[in-house]
């Protein structure tokens, strides 16, 4: 079952990789319709992430800062990721190219500290 849940939570970080090419394309105010409904399906796969990885969690022996941080950075993309949406559909370019570079890091982030759990 453990191995299901990891797979599950691995194909929908892939997915989540959407979120570290936005900061390329979405200069240009045509594209921003396509990448709202991109945009939504990533508040999809979050909910995933924070479903399977809720379960990896209690199958693992990790520490408590591990769990608290790795909650807070997925809030923090959720957040962003809602905001974008906003910004989206009022075709506010720079708003979203500064987000989504944001949003990037913290992804960055958290697959690292995902990829290294010993490090908190
Ligand atoms: C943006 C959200 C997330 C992404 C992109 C993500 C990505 C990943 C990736 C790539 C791995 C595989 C790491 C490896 O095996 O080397 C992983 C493992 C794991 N994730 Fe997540 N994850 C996210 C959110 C969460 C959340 C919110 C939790 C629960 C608090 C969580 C719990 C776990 C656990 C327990 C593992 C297995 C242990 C490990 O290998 O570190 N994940 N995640």
């Amino acid at each position: 079952m453990e191995s299901v849940f990891l797979f599950i939570h691995l194909i929908s970080a892939v997915g989540l990789g959407f979120y570290l090419l936005l900061p390329f394309v979405s200069g240009q105010a045509n594209n921003l319709p396509v990448l709202r409904s991109m945009n939504r399906i990533g508040t999809y796969l979050l909910i995933v992430q924070f479903l399977t990885g809720g379960y990896l969690v209690s199958k693992y022996d990790l520490s408590v800062a591990w769990m608290v941080v790795s909650i807070v950075l997925l809030l923090a993309i959720f957040a962003l990721t809602g905001i974008m949406g906003k910004k989206m559909k009022e075709g506010n370019t720079s708003s979203v190219q500064t987000l989504s570079a944001v949003n990037a890091v913290l992804l960055v982030v958290t697959v690292y500290i995902m990829s290294h759990p010993d490090v908190i």
